[in-house]
């Protein structure tokens, strides 16, 4: 039998909440309130069942508590799905920020993801998911308190593409199925344990989840492309103290926004590719231009739209 892969081995970038990093890169995404609030509060109950009970009592008294069983019964899964770039890695990375400091305890980050590991022999993303499982449930263990979790731990599978690929798929292969049965049996074993741990899985691919896991989630937000207003946020903030007129700010807007038959650039094109290249292109004797910027932007092609098709054909 294999050994299973150690706590480094598997997680190797490890993060504890609260710190300043994951903070501010919380704070720099755009336009997820929403996504942003109803995860701090699914993870704040998750190692804090006692705030829902607070709140009953305040408000609502005994006639809550059938209320408050189905709230708390949950499985511990969020599903972050939608575009490419739009924010799914970075908010499942630093949410554990805000519901530390919420909370007032320390929250672990264990981040899996699937697209880099177990890619290789047969079987290995089964043993990556059911050791994924196990440190977590470990580690949880450890933090479970009658009252108040003495801290929390978040497992990330990221890019889970792979795992989400429904069952049902004929083209899906032996191993793939194993690998969702490890992920459910996984929930499945801490809900019933109920530790203090949440699982955030984050797919491009949500018509092709599978229905056994998409039943377990908690809630599954949508992540899409920046509309209108957001891309003026982000290319104002960065652009306006430079002293890009408004008028050129609206044109690259305009240019960066979805056209006929082509999506709009997605956050990651304009975080990492667009804004970039306005600044290589000045640098290293030329102030930036508003002009000159909108001729890189309309230059510019967005991302592709991820083809998310249930019949499971990623590759
Ligand atoms: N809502 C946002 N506001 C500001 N910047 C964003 C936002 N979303 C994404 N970005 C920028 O795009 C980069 C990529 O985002 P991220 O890795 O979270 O995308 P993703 O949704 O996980 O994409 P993929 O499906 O390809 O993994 C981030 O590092 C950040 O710079
Ligand atoms: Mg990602």
């Amino acid at each position: 039998m294999q050994t299973m892969p150690g706590l480094d081995e598997l997680f190797e970038r490890r993060q504890t909440y609260p710190d300043f990093d994951p903070q501010e890169r919380l704070a720099r995404l755009v336009g997820l309130d929403d996504q942003k609030s109803r995860l701090a509060k699914i993870l704040g109950l998750l190692v804090n069942p006692h705030g829902l009970e607070r709140w009953a009592e305040r408000f609502h008294a005994a006639e809550a508590r059938p209320l408050l069983d189905v709230v708390l019964r949950r499985p511990p899964l969020v599903i972050l799905a939608g575009d490419v770039g739009s924010g799914k890695t970075e908010l499942a990375e630093t949410i554990g920020d805000a519901v530390a400091r919420q909370e007032g305890i320390e929250l672990t980050l264990f981040p899996l993801s699937l697209a880099t590991r177990g890619q290789g022999r047969v079987g290995e993303m089964t043993q990556l998911l059911t050791a994924a499982f196990e440190h977590s449930v470990q580690a949880a263990t450890r933090l479970k308190c009658s009252g108040k979790a003495k801290g929390g731990i978040i497992l990330l599978i990221d890019e889970a593409d792979a795992l989400a690929q429904s069952r049902e798929a004929a083209q899906m292969h032996h191993e793939d199925r194993a690998g969702v049965n490890a992920f459910i049996r996984g929930i499945d074993r801490l809900a019933n344990l109920r530790l203090p741990a949440a699982v955030i899985m984050c797919t491009n691919r949500l018509n092709a989840l599978d229905p056994a896991v998409r039943r377990r989630a908690a809630d599954i937000m949508a992540f899409t492309r920046p509309n209108d207003e957001q891309r003026t946020h982000i290319l104002s903030l960065r652009l306006g103290p430079l002293g890009v007129s408004r008028s050129h700010v609206q044109a690259l807007v305009d240019a960066t926004g979805p056209t006929r038959g082509a999506p709009g650039f997605t956050f990651s094109d304009l975080a990492q590719r667009l804004l970039p290249a306005i600044a290589l292109d000045a640098y290293p004797d030329r102030a930036v231009k508003g002009p000159r910027a909108l001729e890189i932007a309309k230059a510019m092609t967005a991302t592709p739209a991820f083809r998310d098709e249930a019949t499971g054909d990623a590759k």
